[in-house]
């Protein structure tokens, strides 16, 4: 970088839960004019429902470089991404690669730049589940060990950074930039559509999201998912955006799921999503993100995963771990529709502003 230009930032995104993640500190480098800026997308996530319309909802720029990678195993994918990587970092020269959460994508852009010698700033380092069988356990691993910048959420993610020997010096607790995105575009989402079109009365559904492997690639397991929210859409109609993972499981196997309380529909923009979070009486899901959303709206969360590497939504939030035992997640959602969840807070600097604190670190990073 010569001594009069802007250092170069390079932010890497290719999965759905990446783009609400870029698009604040994206805004933020707008607002100061201090940093040229270079978007990358892999193309990890390419349908139109799981990428493009993000982009729209969002506001975010059109990629500068898209190298459609799109599905495959995890080796083609993250090889791919690696491969078609390097050639535009030697052509792209930034200063700084900054990679998002924990999907394949950024796993694979931190290992590149890392080689490459630019430093790696990791957005929502530490976070642990201590399931070495999540594909996302191991990206977040991997890449908080090669990341110069570890932008942190919360406290324990700063304690599992210190206790596998991050230097401390590396780790800023910054908040929540998915937090951020969720005040930015609330107000934005009120004016979406999706409630009437749906047919859906404020606060008389539930909403869910199911996608992880655990959950959706053994059938039987997919199969007592559903019937447990078949017996809870008895109580209270679900409406449940399918991701292409789990609709390709669902298709292949002919699973029944007769039509009515238990609605599929086809995946939903970010706005969208929003809209019916915000009105829902209850979330199902096995996502992270949204038990993160979830916390912060104070609606009551019911993760369908046997443990999460976001345990501050369930101390401080509104989550509650329920397994993915069809008798379990019955009892707990019926609770949960009767009772709620009481006595939830929202977590330290989950307050809009997380961006604001990333870019103030490249600052001083680059000063
Ligand atoms: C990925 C992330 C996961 C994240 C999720 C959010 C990894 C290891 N996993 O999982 O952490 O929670 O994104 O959605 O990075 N597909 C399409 N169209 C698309 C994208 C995917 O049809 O636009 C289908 C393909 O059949 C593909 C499958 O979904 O094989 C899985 O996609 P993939 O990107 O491998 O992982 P996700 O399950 O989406």
């Amino acid at each position: 970088m010569s001594s009069s230009a802007k250092p170069k930032i390079m932010a890497v995104v290719g999965a759905r839960p990446n783009f609400m993640k870029v698009a604040p500190i994206w805004r933020e480098m707008d607002k100061t004019n201090r940093f040229a800026k270079f978007l990358l997308h892999t193309g990890q996530h390419y349908d139109a429902n799981m990428s493009k319309i993000f982009f729209e909802d969002l506001k975010l720029p059109e990629p500068d470089a898209y190298l459609g990678v799109g599905s495959g195993t995890h080796a083609e994918q993250t090889g791919r991404i690696m491969i078609a990587l390097d050639d535009v970092l030697l052509d792209e020269r930034p200063d700084l690669v900054m990679v998002v959460g924990d999907v394949n994508s950024t796993m694979a852009a931190a290992l590149v730049a890392v080689k490459h010698e630019i430093p790696v700033a990791h957005v929502e380092a530490g976070l642990r589940s201590f399931d070495r069988s999540m594909p996302e356990e191991i990206n977040r691993m991997v890449t908080d060990i090669v990341a110069e910048l570890l932008f942190t959420t919360c406290s324990d993610a700063e304690k599992n950074l210190l206790r596998e020997g991050v230097d401390p010096q590396k780790i800023h607790f910054v908040g929540n930039v998915m937090i951020d995105s969720l005040h930015y575009y609330k107000s934005m989402a009120e004016s979406s559509r999706i409630l009437e079109n749906l047919a859906l009365e404020k606060h008389a559904y539930g909403l869910v999201t199911i996608h992880r492997p655990t959950n959706v690639d053994d059938v039987a397991t997919l199969q007592n998912i559903i019937d447990a929210l078949l017996v809870l859409g008895e109580e209270c109609p679900l409406i449940f955006p399918v991701h292409p993972r789990t609709r390709k499981i669902i298709d292949a196997n002919d699973l029944e799921i007769p039509p009515g309380k238990l609605r599929l529909i086809e995946p939903i923009g970010y706005l969208d999503f929003i809209k019916l979070m915000k009105y829902a009486r209850i979330l199902l899901t096995d996502s992270g993100g949204i038990q993160e959303e979830t916390t912060a709206l104070g609606i009551p969360c019911l993760t369908i995963r046997e443990n999460t590497e976001r345990p501050i939504t369930i101390e401080m939030g509104t989550n509650r771990l329920v397994g993915m035992v069809k008798n379990r997640i019955v009892d707990e959602g019926r609770k949960a529709l009767r009772f709620g969840i009481k006595d939830s807070r929202i977590p330290d600097l989950w307050d809009g502003k997380a961006s604001v604190r990333i870019v103030k670190v490249f600052e001083t990073y680059f000063s």
